[in-house]
């Protein structure tokens, strides 16, 4: 297990989903915290429950006045992770642009916004692990917007990589992961969990232990830049 003792770990979207059990594996593993994210509650909790010092930041990826505030308060970081998405799913002739624009918001200015406002914050050694996902390798009808932010994202890091060197720059591309995120669909779930562990390589949905695990080495692994590590059982191959 990657070992954070003195380091200092944020991450956006800490307050729900993936982003509270990375933050809380973080803490676990011995780093410092800064959970950041919408709610002032969830975080909080997320807080509480840390077994080290950690520390909470109010952020809305949507408003870019709340991103700059963060550069003020987050202190001096060695990490950063952030997980947030806003979702746009559906066919294009259905999306309002405003939902398009929050999707972009979420994954690339927001990600590029994130990157100005901490770059100077950043200790020697850092990195920023930021979250893309498999709808980019592989694009299904209804999903063009969350296929091209996603997409966008694993080139963004690439470009982050050689310019902020040598901090380091990556990105995780999970596949169906059983985070919570999918009980939006209700009485749908079961059967879409179903349809896509019948193609899937490995035979099950990933937990999000399987994505905890990576982020912890992309954090760890100092030779690990300019990457996206697919985490997906081999859902982008079915
Ligand atoms: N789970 C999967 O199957 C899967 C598959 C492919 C890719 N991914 C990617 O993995 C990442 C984590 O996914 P997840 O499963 O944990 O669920 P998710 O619902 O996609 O997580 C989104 C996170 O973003 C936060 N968020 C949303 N809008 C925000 C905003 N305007 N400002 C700041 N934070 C905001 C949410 O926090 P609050 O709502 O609590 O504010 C939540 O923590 C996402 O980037 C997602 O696209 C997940």
């Amino acid at each position: 297990m990657t070992d954070l003792s003195g380091q200092r770990v944020a991450v956006i979207g800490g307050g729900s989903r993936l982003g509270r059990a990375i933050a809380l594996a973080a803490a676990e593993a011995g780093a410092e915290i800064v959970v950041a994210g919408r709610s002032a509650e969830a975080l909080a909790e997320v807080a509480d429950l840390a077994p080290g010092r950690a520390d909470v930041v109010q952020v809305d990826l949507s408003l870019p006045e709340t991103i700059a505030r963060l550069g003020t308060e987050i202190g001096a970081i060695d990490h950063l992770v952030s997980t947030v998405s806003m979702h746009a799913a559906g066919p294009l002739a259905t999306l309002e642009d405003a939902a398009i624009e929050r999707a972009v918001d979420a994954k690339i200015l927001g990600p590029i916004r994130l990157v100005r406002a901490t770059a100077a914050a950043m200790r020697p050694g850092g990195s920023y692990t930021f979250f893309s996902g498999q709808a980019a390798w592989r694009p299904t009808p209804g999903a063009v917007v969350t296929a091209t932010v996603n997409g966008g994202l694993a080139f963004l890091v690439q470009a982050l990589a050689v310019e902020l060197a040598p901090l380091r720059v990556n990105a995780i591309a999970p596949g169906l992961v059983d985070s919570g995120a999918l009980d939006r669909l209700g009485d749908e779930k079961a059967a879409v969990l179903a349809d896509a562990v019948a193609r899937m390589p490995v035979g099950r949905v990933g937990v999000p232990a399987d994505i905890v695990s990576a982020t912890l080495m992309v954090i760890g692994n100092g030779y690990m830049t300019g990457s996206v590590l697919n985490i997906d059982g081999g859902g982008r191959l079915g």
